[in-house]
């Protein structure tokens, strides 16, 4: 809750000879906030802020970032470090709980995870509900909704374990769940998650082992999607996370939200860029033909966008994609992959704009979607499947997030008004009358 700790004077606002005050409450990084919870009260007026671009909608101690300086930090932890030192399961336990955990303490938050990575044999159902050819993500929306239907036991949100035993049940499935869905959609036998394997090592080998023949992860592989999970766990109040805060603000159970937050991370716009900024590499092709996609992305009657450039807050570059390029690098090398061809085009695509007046003026830079994409190809997803492991990563971030929300004394339900601009009071006329 924001206390007056944080306070720091006022700031007052003056409309027609008369002016109120608001209290003001400093960062421990970041903007400031203005309070402006009684602004109707007092003056009958409302803010006006589509997207969201000037609105805190909370308080969180989660994740900070500064989009001029390119900085993003896990519960103050760089994301850069995190990527290199730790792993996906750490990280998770240091977004839920704020501290990196200690030897013990990890072992038992690891074994729990592992508990719960089985899902209900009657879940399986669901899938055959689908065409074979249906988006994953579609199969994501519906299978994760449906999990409310199957943990009554952990629903109750005002009960601080039943919240506990659904954030882990969360976490645990959703590699579960997701290498389900590619494996419905490529007609392959689920395969079981098995107790031995480390987080990602078990997701990796439910998508690629089939009855006849298992599969051991490369280890160099593995760690490269376990560094990549890092790095969609979490990006403060981003569209899905919202999303997911807003559905939860209703008291909705946290698997609703989850599903919620799964829909709206598939619009291209936001975590259905990476599908679409691979798909626009394949599109363009060439080194040759950059030149002509750069001029339609800055073609204002045109709707192409250089699908994994630009940002919201980063108008500099997004310190993910840094660790991106490179664990695209290592996961090439690995394979002895030595000439991508869509590698070669991103390189040289992400040097031409970030040269060009365009881009430089509106400060849009690669962010993480942009060389995710051939990262995930590599591993051996398919493009309808790079949507889904941002999924599968982010549940830590909006489940985190969901729990925050939940005991913050501040909160309550969302609901944003707005400025009306329709008809004027009118009244009904009968058909016989009316005169287009
Ligand atoms: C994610 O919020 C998050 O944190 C999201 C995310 C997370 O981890 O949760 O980081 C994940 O969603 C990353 C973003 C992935 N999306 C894309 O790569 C799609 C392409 N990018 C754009 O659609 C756009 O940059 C957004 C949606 C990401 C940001 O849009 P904004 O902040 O609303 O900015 P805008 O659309 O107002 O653009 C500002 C200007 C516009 O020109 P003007 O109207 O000022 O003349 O920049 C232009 C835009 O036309 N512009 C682009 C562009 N992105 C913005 N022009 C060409 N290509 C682009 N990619």
């Amino acid at each position: 809750m924001i206390s007056d700790l944080n306070k720091s004077g006022t700031v007052t606002f003056t409309r027609d000879g008369k002016s109120v005050d608001f209290p003001v409450y400093t960062a421990t990084h970041g903007p400031a906030v203005f309070d402006i919870r009684s602004l109707y009260k007092k003056t009958g007026a409302f803010t006006f802020d589509p997207g969201f671009t000037s609105t805190a909608s909370c308080e969180s101690k989660i994740t900070f970032i500064d989009g001029d300086e390119g900085i993003l930090l896990y519960r103050g932890y760089p994301i850069d470090q995190l990527a290199e030192n730790s792993d996906f399961l750490e990280v998770a336990y240091l977004l839920l709980n704020g501290e990196l955990p200690d030897r013990e303490t990890r072992d038992r938050f690891d074994n729990s995870i592992t508990m719960h990575t089985m899902v209900h044999e009657q879940l399986k159902n669901f899938y055959s509900g689908f065409r074979r050819d249906a988006h994953p993500m579609a199969i994501m929306v519906g299978v994760v909704g449906a999990l409310s239907a199957f943990y009554h036991d952990s629903t109750d949100i005002n009960d601080p374990k039943q919240r506990l035993i659904a954030t882990h049940r969360m976490i645990a499935k959703m590699p579960t769940i997701a290498a389900m869905a590619y494996k419905y959609s490529i007609g392959q036998a689920f395969v079981f998650p098995r107790n031995d394997l480390d987080y990602t090592s078990n997701f990796m080998r439910m998508c690629f082992a089939v009855g006849a023949e298992d599969y051991e992860c490369d280890k160099v592989l593995c760690d490269a999607l376990d560094k990549i999970f890092i790095l969609h766990m979490d990006h403060e109040q981003n569209a899905s996370t919202s999303t997911v805060r807003l559905a939860g603000s209703s008291g909705a159970n946290p698997f609703a939200c989850i599903a919620a937050g799964i829909a709206s991370l598939w619009g291209p716009a936001h975590g259905g860029a990476n599908e679409a900024a691979l798909n626009m590499l394949e599109e363009i092709g060439s080194v040759d033909r950059i030149p002509e996609f750069i001029e339609r992305a800055k073609d204002k009657n045109d709707s192409f966008r250089l699908m994994g450039f630009g940002h919201r807050v980063y108008k500099n570059y997004d310190p993910r994609a840094k660790v991106m390029r490179k664990a695209c690098h290592d996961v090439l090398d690995a394979l002895g992959v030595r000439e991508e061809p869509l590698l070669q085009v991103a390189m040289e695509l992400e040097r031409i704009a970030l040269e060009d007046e365009y881009f430089v003026e509106k400060k849009l830079y690669p962010n993480i979607d942009f060389y995710s994409g051939i990262t995930l190809r590599a591993l051996g997803f398919p493009t309808d499947m790079f949507t889904v492991l941002f999924a599968l990563a982010r549940t830590v971030g909006w489940i985190a997030q969901w729990s925050e929300m939940i005991v913050d004394p501040d909160q309550k339900i969302g609901r944003p008004r707005q400025i009306y601009t329709g008809e004027a009071k009118r009244d009904y006329i009968p058909l016989d009358k009316r005169r287009l």
